[in-house]
């Protein structure tokens, strides 16, 4: 397939990189940014006259068959609909939007059109993620009645739109992990309620430490406690996760897997008898999976594992925070997509 991509800054070169090895070919390239543009162009050989300042111009000039966005989440909507009403199917980054209205008017595009418009969920694909969303589909853990998730790291991102916008923790990294939990116990969530504060030492202007609490579908609660300035421990970017079930436990940290098989026991004593679970090994990872699922989706004619209508129903939990967080922690419902 022919790609056209816009916004090749910081992320963009993850995109650069994973579609000029694939067996798809990088058509044109779109950024606001000459210099980003230019250093694009010189690295992954896109002649100058297919990079462009602005969609339009490069939807007249190039013959395209599919588009990856990657500009920030407020800037997300517009390519994405032009896209989608041209007949072009599209994978775009995470979050889909800067708010629920322009997600749910994404999503209203894609009905409207039929056309394909992915959100690139890339921590589900990764061996921890894939191999414990297995292990609860086998039953391991029977009925899931609570989950811890702990995401802590000391970050900036100096001269990003992350530093600067509001609720750069929940809107930009929280998705990642709402999304973790959805795809890793098989729930949805049904509502939430959340705080937020921003520690004196933060790298971000709003507050980058949150913790939310998600009512799941089954009735389990999931507690999510995240930060992106801390400093007296680190996760790794997917977290740390305990979820527990009416048959067993699973843990997991910085990649590994822990099984506990034993039923839930009353005055129980440590240590408890995890068992360290080796990871399936994909043959697939990360944005090689996302787009390897979209062109497969795209021939097949079916919608790919993170489809937009997926999606809603996590980025709705991004947004359900932010509205109890309006309403001072009050429980929010989370409409399903
Ligand atoms: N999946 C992941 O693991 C992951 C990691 C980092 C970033 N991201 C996502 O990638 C997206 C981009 O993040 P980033 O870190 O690359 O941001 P960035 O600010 O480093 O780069 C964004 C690029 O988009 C360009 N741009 C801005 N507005 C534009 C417009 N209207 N038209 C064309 N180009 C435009 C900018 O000039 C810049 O080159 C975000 O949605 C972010 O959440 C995902």
């Amino acid at each position: 397939m022919n790609f056209l991509q816009i916004g090749v800054g910081g992320f963009g070169g993850t995109w650069l990189k994973t579609i000029s090895k694939s067996q798809h070919r990088l058509a044109a390239l779109v950024d606001v940014k000459p210099e980003s543009l230019a250093k694009a162009s010189a690295e992954y050989n896109v002649p100058a006259e297919r990079c462009f300042s602005d969609l339009a111009q490069a939807l007249a000039a190039v013959q395209i068959d599919a588009a990856v966005v990657v500009t920030p989440p407020a800037f997300h909507r517009a390519p994405v609909e032009a896209l989608l009403e041209r007949g072009i199917p599209v994978i775009s980054e995470k979050p889909m939007a800067e708010t629920m209205a322009d997600c749910r008017a994404m999503v209203a595009a894609h009905r409207r059109t039929g056309v394909e418009y992915t959100v690139s969920q890339n921590y589900r694909w990764a061996p921890a993620p894939m191999t414990a969303r297995r292990l609860i589909g086998e039953g391991k853990l029977g009925t899931i009645g609570q989950m811890r998730f702990d995401f802590w790291l000391g970050a900036a991102f100096k001269g990003t739109f992350r530093e600067t916008m509001d609720q750069p923790l929940i809107v930009d990294m929280a998705i990642h992990h709402c999304d973790l939990i959805r795809y890793v116990t098989g729930l949805d969530a049904v509502s939430a309620s959340a705080s937020s504060w921003n520690v004196p030492w933060s790298a971000f202007q709003k507050d980058s430490s949150a913790c939310c609490v998600y009512a799941m579908s089954n009735g389990a609660r999931v507690v999510y406690d995240g930060s992106w300035s801390a400093h007296g421990n680190h996760t790794n970017w997917s977290g740390d996760w305990l979820i527990e079930g009416t048959l067993g436990a699973l843990r997991h940290s910085h990649g590994k897997l822990w099984l506990n098989e034993t039923p839930p026991q009353v005055w129980a004593k440590a240590p408890f008898e995890w068992k360290e679970i080796a990871n399936d090994t994909p043959p697939l990872l990360s944005q090689d999976y996302v787009l390897d699922d979209f062109a497969r989706a795209i021939a097949e004619r079916r919608p790919t594992a993170t489809t937009c209508t997926d999606n809603l129903n996590s980025v709705g939990m991004v947004f359900a925070a932010l509205e109890s967080l309006a309403k001072d922690g009050a429980r929010v419902a989370i409409q399903p997509g």
